[in-house]
């Protein structure tokens, strides 16, 4: 896969503020990543190591997270991290400990790169990416996290390595350093790029509270060990549809084999594709895992008119409007 294009492949970070000779400001990075909607999500049976194989069209979608390490002076260097501080508005759900996925990124990576860093960061997420809503927030978080701790720290891992470190930290980490519409298989870490024309028109649907993912999966092996479910094709017509760039074709052929998991754990969301069609969209899809329900508008006034519809519905917590494709995590 292409690597996070404004980073430097290995070597030397180049110079930034605070790092000079007798400079004593304190030292600052950010980095910026994006949310994500699966285009397509196929998904087969469930392997040995717990993980469901699967056939997916990632795109990134214009919501972004931002990654800041400040310098903490006499912090704890052993430590890494001083502290984990959120903003944004699903900041109340988000956690600030070393349980944060970027929290545990910024560590993966000094680890990695067997460092000596005499620097402490604090990190501050600022999110607007909804949590536990299958549009991988917290795999964004860990994205940038990455590529800010590569500068912050002055670490030589390479964009391989930091590919690397991201299938470990989650299976959309890859997808969201890479950013833009990507193919994804294995459990989602194995990555292609996909040509794309244009770009697409989404209105979301933000359900009341959050799915766990590993229940979706759960879900949907049990709803196949009940009954027939119809699994999705390969996605050719999809990809035939992104070149052309038209959304009326792109929105026939939106497919995601985890809908009717996720419809099963929260039933509400049926009420919710329901009132996204009536207002116009193209096509409604549950986002990943979900709960969030992403609509497929012709473009951006379509896509406010929508949410706008979906806002008087009754039938979903909030409503947010975004494009796709946005780029992957870099330097900000
Ligand atoms: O990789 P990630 O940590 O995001 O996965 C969270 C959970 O989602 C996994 O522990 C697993 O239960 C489920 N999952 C899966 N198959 C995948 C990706 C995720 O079963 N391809």
């Amino acid at each position: 896969m292409n690597p996070p294009s404004s980073q430097n492949s290995s070597s030397t970070p180049p110079a930034r503020p605070g790092t000079e000779p007798g400079d004593r400001r304190l030292v600052e990075v950010s980095a910026t990543a994006h949310a994500k909607v699966n285009l397509h999500l196929g998904c087969g049976d469930v392997r040995d190591d717990g993980f469901h194989e699967l056939v997916t069209v990632f795109q990134s979608l214009s919501l972004p997270t931002t990654v800041t390490l400040t310098e903490v002076p006499d912090g704890d260097a052993s430590g890494h991290v001083a502290e984990l501080t959120v903003s944004g508005d699903s900041a109340a759900h988000v956690p600030v400990d070393d349980s944060n996925l970027a929290w545990r990124a910024v560590i993966a990576a000094v680890e990695k790169a067997e460092s000596r860093v005499p620097r402490v960061a604090a990190i501050h997420i600022d999110k607007a990416i909804p949590v536990a809503g299958g549009m991988a927030g917290g795999s964004a978080d860990a994205a940038a996290a990455l590529v800010a701790a590569r500068e912050f720290f002055e670490l030589p891992l390479t964009d391989d390595e930091l590919v690397e470190l991201a299938a470990d930290l989650g299976s959309d980490v890859p997808f969201c350093l890479l950013g833009g519409t990507a193919l994804g298989t294995g459990r989602g870490e194995n990555l292609a790029p996909i040509l794309v024309r244009g770009e697409y028109h989404w209105a979301l649907a933000l359900a009341k509270g959050g799915l766990s993912t590993p229940d979706v999966f759960r879900t949907i092996d049990r709803l196949r060990e009940e009954r027939d479910v119809p699994r999705a094709a390969a996605p050719d017509e999809l990809m035939k549809a992104l070149a052309s760039g038209s959304p009326d074709e792109l929105a026939a052929h939106l497919a995601n084999d985890l809908q009717p998991a996720a419809i099963s754990l929260k039933p509400e969301l049926r009420t919710t594709l329901r009132a996204g069609l009536d207002g116009g969209a193209l096509a409604g899809i549950v986002s990943g895992s979900g709960p969030t329900t992403a609509f497929l508008c012709r473009d951006r006034e379509h896509a406010l008119d929508v949410a706008a519809h979906l806002a008087t519905s009754g039938t979903c917590a909030a409503t947010l409007t975004a494009s796709g494709p946005a780029p992957g995590a870099r330097l900000t």
